[in-house]
């Protein structure tokens, strides 16, 4: 799209469009996803010593997607609706508006970044998709 073609009252639906392909184009589970459950989530969440039932590693989506969570009566991953993943509640810190409990993850430690919610929120959006 030229700057030149873009009319002013287009500019609030360019600039939404924009923002939700921000991360330029289909979010991949493997290769964008995974790499924010391993560096910030497995230690406390891995097969055999997992935090809440959850294990993050190593077949994450098969734990998360469309799977109750145990804290709440939503499930962990909704596809296409992230304000309804309990995981996507979790990382923002607002679980205990919707019934859950616990603290914000990662536990005890910095929040994800606006970038890396970003990235699970459009993961969530375009159907969570093992992909
Ligand atoms: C330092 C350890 C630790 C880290 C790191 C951590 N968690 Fe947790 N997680 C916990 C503990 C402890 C609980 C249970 C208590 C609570 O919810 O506060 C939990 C619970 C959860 C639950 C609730 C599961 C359910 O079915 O109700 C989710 C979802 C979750 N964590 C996701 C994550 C994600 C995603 C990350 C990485 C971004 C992460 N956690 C990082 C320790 C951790």
């Amino acid at each position: 799209m030229k700057p030149s073609g873009l009319q002013p009252r287009w500019l609030p639906a360019a600039l939404a469009f924009m923002s939700a392909t921000a991360l330029g184009g289909t979010v991949s589970f493997q290769k964008d996803v995974m790499p924010v459950f391993m560096a910030r989530c497995v230690m406390c969440h891995v097969e055999g010593a997992e935090q809440e039932n959850l294990s993050l590693y190593p077949d994450a989506w098969a734990q998360l997607v469309g799977v109750p969570s145990k804290e709440s009566g939503l499930k962990r991953v909704e596809p296409g609706a992230p304000d309804k993943s309990y995981l996507y509640l979790k990382v923002q810190g607002t679980q205990l508006k919707a019934g859950g409990s616990g603290a914000r993850m990662p536990f005890q430690q910095d929040p994800l970044t606006p970038a890396e919610l970003a990235l699970l929120r459009q993961w969530i959006e375009e159907g969570a998709q093992r992909n």
